[in-house]
């Protein structure tokens, strides 16, 4: 844990998307967020909240994920941050003003982490917009995570623990999966490295955490009728006690709908459970997760 910088959230992911616009679709209609305008080469903001940004889609050949971006608590935090990352030789690069204007960042600074090579941007003050959300779709509460299919599970943790400051909320037996708190961050996982389904690095969901039971029960509706394919739920997971309802969208991203998360004090915090891997555990309500279309999973770095 030797890290002296503090997270706040996860502030925004970029993906690479194949059709822009049947994308900007599902993230309206299906998922609920309201459009937020458009960055350099056709890229496109979408929010749930009242800052500038929560999911950017960029145009591209094929999908991938592009970065997670993590809100600090401070500027103070951000040039901890930047120190730190310098320290332990992963060589921090400020992103030109510019780009931090086009994204609604004071400054930010980028790096690539060496375990699974993907990009990690760092910033403490993103824009806020007074304009009222338009889309009613979705009660969404704020809080967001992403998870990755990673090769080596532990080797990702104990990088991420040990250099990047995050605490273990719960594991799978064999160290298959991971939950992890980004500090002190109170929700019980910000990010979830897994080692399945797929035997190479791809990107696994992203999630949004909702304020109503209503909210997941619309959702499995509204795909019905928007033809969308649901990869995991309606469950709830044993770990976090939350309902989920995972869905594909036209380039088999996941993206998940999640209600209730454990809440953890900065201090004091319980110890992480070892968290059995037998089937019978896998999911409180008997969900399944469909795994005919793990193989298309976009993948974590491009290349
Ligand atoms: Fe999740």
């Amino acid at each position: 844990m030797g890290v002296d910088f503090r997270y706040r959230r996860l502030g925004y992911l970029a993906l690479n998307v194949s059709e822009i616009e049947r994308s900007a679709a599902f993230a309206t209609d299906v998922f609920g967020m309201d459009s937020a305008g458009e960055g350099e080469g056709g890229a496109r903001f979408f929010r749930i909240a009242p800052w500038h940004h929560d999911v950017m889609l960029i145009p591209a050949d094929k999908p991938g994920f592009v970065r997670s971006s993590w809100e600090l608590e401070s500027e103070e935090d951000l040039d901890r941050a930047l120190s730190h990352y310098q320290r332990i030789g992963l060589s921090p690069q400020l992103i030109p003003q510019d780009e931090a204007a086009m994204l609604g960042l004071e400054r930010a600074f980028r790096i690539v982490e060496p375990k699974l090579n993907t990009v990690w941007e760092y910033y403490a003050r993103m824009s806020y917009s007074s304009v009222p959300l338009a889309n009613k779709l979705t009660k969404f509460e704020g809080g967001k995570h992403y998870g990755a299919v990673v090769p080596d599970c532990k080797a990702v943790t104990d990088y991420m623990v040990e250099h990047m400051g995050f605490r273990v909320s719960d594991y799978l037996e064999g160290w298959k999966a991971s939950l992890l708190r980004a500090w002190p961050n109170p929700n019980h996982h910000s990010f979830a490295p897994l080692q399945f389904p797929a035997p190479r690095p791809t990107f696994h969901h992203l999630a949004f955490m909702v304020q109503e039971i209503d909210d997941i029960g619309k959702l499995f509706n509204r795909i019905k009728r928007h033809d969308v394919q649901i990869q995991f739920g309606i469950g709830r997971h044993p770990t976090s006690g939350s309902i989920h309802l995972y869905i594909y969208d036209p380039d088999y991203f996941v993206w998940e709908y999640t209600l209730g998360m454990e809440q953890f004090p900065a201090e004091g915090a319980r110890e992480p459970r070892r968290m059995s891997a037998d089937p019978a555990n896998f999911d409180l309500w008997d969900a399944v997760p469909e795994t005919v279309h793990a193989a298309k999973f976009p993948p974590l770095v491009q290349g």
